[in-house]
């Protein structure tokens, strides 16, 4: 938090800068469900990317990150997106797309710093575009509403960036409410409020530092499989999304599926659904035993059915269950590498992560890193 300060203080509000924060996010459950029409559960968190900015003479915009070397200053009609560009590309993207829809934008000098692990899947990307979204809105004063940049900062990552993700992230690291969760519908975009109430429990978040190689390749392909089932499934029910099928619907219709990862996948994608509906009863009935097992059967079938897991997670999740006081443990975020969350009893958490930390890294070499955040507030101007 000192270098967030630190970093707040290098722009001051005095020096024409204005100062906005966005976190990330953490999903407690419903994986590779929201492009699926399904339910999530996800919350913002305390870490998350700062942004100093203001209007400048030319036309141009001027991009600089605490984090990395790399500035970039490009022309207003020159925002094409380049490879060389590195993480610059995300502010150009969304700034491309206000353009696209008729806004008339100024220069701007834009500062970044982000204190969110990088590539742990916590939602970085989505943070440094809905950053950026509330940053241009702002400094144009163009009161265009929230759910518009969470859907143009989908847009920008589907088309721009070239990654085909649903709408979880963007919304979660926008909408978030401190102490609550947020139900979302990610058919309707209806959400709903609920708070999380766990005294004697916590949410740790661990980063298996495993790298995420061709994490977007896959994830885009496990897309494509939804997109086969629901074509087979739609000759037999009249169904928008796979979500729109019950589980006992699916149990007379999955042998029409012939091949085998086709009908894995569809087989998670519905049941996990279920599980999230089930898991917000019980959290609402402050039921945490019953929550813990949701959270277990969520990765059991990300693991077996959806194949997104592998070794790192994995060894992770089944040795966390093997730990006195938890009570329930999965990955979270589009997998194959990135984090866990473990629900467990606070009494338990320091020889917890002892022994995790050495277990895990005998068995894999790497390090696993330790997350303790409050859920707070989406997106806001500081
Ligand atoms: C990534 C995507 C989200 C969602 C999750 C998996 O985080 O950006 O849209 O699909 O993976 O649940």
């Amino acid at each position: 938090m000192k270098q967030a300060k630190d970093f707040l203080e290098t722009y001051p509000k005095k020096d024409g800068y204005q100062q906005f924060f966005c976190p990330g996010r953490v999903n407690l459950i419903g994986e590779h469900i929201d492009y699926n029409g399904g339910y999530v559960l996800p919350c913002a968190l305390e870490f998350g990317i700062y942004g100093v900015a203001k209007i400048i003479e030319e036309d141009k915009l001027i991009l600089k990150s605490r984090n990395m070397e790399l500035e970039v200053e490009v022309a207003l009609d020159d925002l094409e997106y380049k490879d060389e560009h590195g993480w610059a590309n995300y502010p150009k993207g969304i700034a491309k797309e206000f353009i696209n829809r008729g806004f008339k934008l100024k220069g701007m000098r834009i500062n970044y710093y982000g204190n969110i692990p990088e590539g742990a899947g916590l939602s970085s990307s989505a943070a440094m575009e809905i950053l950026t979204c509330m940053i241009i809105d702002n400094l144009h004063n163009l009161n265009v509403n929230k759910l518009e940049w969470i859907k143009l900062s989908q847009k920008v990552e589907n088309e721009y960036i070239g990654v085909n993700c649903g709408i979880m992230d963007q919304f979660a690291v926008c909408m978030g409410k401190k102490d609550h969760v947020i139900l979302l519908d990610c058919d309707t975009l209806k959400y709903k409020y609920s708070k999380v109430k766990m005294d004697k429990h916590s949410l740790v978040i661990i980063n298996s530092n495993k790298k995420r190689e061709l994490s977007s390749s896959k994830y885009n392909e496990r897309r494509d499989e939804c997109e086969e089932g629901l074509r087979i499934l739609r000759k037999y029910k009249d169904i928008e999304n796979l979500c729109d099928l019950t589980s006992l619907e699916l149990k007379q219709f999955i042998d029409k599926i012939d091949k085998e990862n086709i009908r894995k996948r569809v087989r998670h994608v519905i049941m996990e659904n279920e599980r999230v509906i089930n898991s917000i009863k019980a959290l609402e009935n402050e039921d945490l035993h019953t929550f813990g097992k949701m959270m277990n059967q969520s990765h059991d079938s990300l693991r077996n059915d959806y194949e997104v897991t592998g070794y790192e997670l994995d060894v992770l999740v089944d040795e966390a269950r093997k730990c006195d006081g938890v009570l329930g443990s999965r990955m979270t975020g589009a997998g194959f590498g990135g984090c866990t969350i473990t629900l467990i009893e606070n009494q338990h958490i320091e020889k917890f992560e002892k022994r995790i930390k050495k277990v895990y890294k005998e068995k894999t070499g790497l390090d696993a890193d330790f997350y303790y955040s409050l859920i707070e507030d989406g997106v806001k101007k500081i």
